[in-house]
């Protein structure tokens, strides 16, 4: 028997809510930022590493305070890659009556190397973070988008999604999925007014080299700050009526890298990738 206060509870219209996974660094650190910056909605921040969660916290709090807004920022620490958490996350954001209508799946990490000699555990644990998370958060929280005919989703790609990559072969497959999925549901949500949109990054200035295990100046496309990349996402997001902010490459050379990339046969742009990668995996 439900209880009056559970009853109260659910008659209290949901607060909206962005959630955004990989808070603690990098990307998903600056659309932290962006977003209490400029969007009314409650916060929820997602990541491993509870002491930076902490202080963002405090620091968005603060923040929001000032512009004197009646907000609220939660955050979890969480490791996304593992399903109890994950569903425990999702029982915990459900129960704080909120209605994610901004879902940022953000948290990601590479390894790099030959495929025999990379760990296979940290592998699948890559495939379980890049790609079964974001297929879970997707899952649950798009059904009230659907209900409520509202909402929006950014799934964090990359480049790297849209040709094979020797020496990040897994990573490279695991960005392929999420972009191709976002496509997907970016086509199947539009009904329901249900924005999503596949962020396609090249090299960006964030913990992710040293946390994949890159060497020094791997990458021969140009670099850019973690906040330009989150900025242009969200500026994106809100161009209405247009098919290109579903996939979002920031830089124009990176867009014409990327066009490119589909003239050639699919075979020879991952063999050209090797060559490039093999040069500055020597030096
Ligand atoms: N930087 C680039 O050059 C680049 C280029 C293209 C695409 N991307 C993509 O951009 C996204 C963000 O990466 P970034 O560049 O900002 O790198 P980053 O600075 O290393 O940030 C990664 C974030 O993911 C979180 N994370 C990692 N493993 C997690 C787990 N098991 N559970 C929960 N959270 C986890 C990390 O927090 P904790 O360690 O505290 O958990 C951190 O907040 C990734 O999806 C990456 O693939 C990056």
């Amino acid at each position: 028997m439900e209880t009056s206060t559970t009853l109260n509870t659910k008659q209290i219209a949901k607060r909206k809510a962005t959630l955004i996974t990989g808070a603690s660094s990098g990307i998903g650190f600056e659309f932290a930022h962006s977003i209490a910056d400029k969007y009314d909605s409650d916060i929820i921040l997602v990541a491993r590493r509870e002491d930076r969660l902490i202080k963002l916290t405090e620091i968005l709090s603060k923040k929001i305070k000032s512009k004197n807004k009646n907000r609220s920022v939660y955050y979890f620490a969480v490791d996304l890659s593992n399903e109890q958490q994950l569903d425990k996350l999702i029982k915990d954001i459900s129960d704080k009556n909120l209605f994610v209508n901004l879902l940022i799946n953000n948290a990601g990490f590479g390894s790099y190397g030959t495929f025999e000699e990379t760990s296979l555990p940290r592998e699948l644990e890559m495939i379980d973070l890049n790609i079964k998370a974001i297929v879970h958060l997707c899952h649950f929280f798009s059904k009230e988008m659907i209900e409520k005919k509202e909402g929006e989703i950014i799934n964090v790609s990359s480049m790297a999604s849209f040709q094979g990559l020797p020496y990040l072969a897994v990573y490279a497959a695991t960005k392929a999925f999420v972009t191709s999925f976002s496509l997907a549901l970016a086509s199947e949500l539009s009904q329901y007014n249900i924005k999503v949109q596949a962020l396609c990054p090249g090299p960006v200035q964030t913990e992710f080299v040293n946390v994949s295990g890159f060497p020094d100046k791997i990458s021969v496309l140009p670099s850019f700050s973690a906040h330009d990349v989150a900025e242009l996402s969200l500026r994106r997001l809100k161009n209405t009526g247009c098919c290109n902010s579903r996939i979002v490459i920031p830089g124009f050379m990176n867009c014409i890298l990327a066009q490119l990339n589909r003239l050639l046969p699919r075979y020879l742009a991952t063999d050209i990738a090797m060559k490039v990668l093999k040069k500055k995996f020597k030096k």
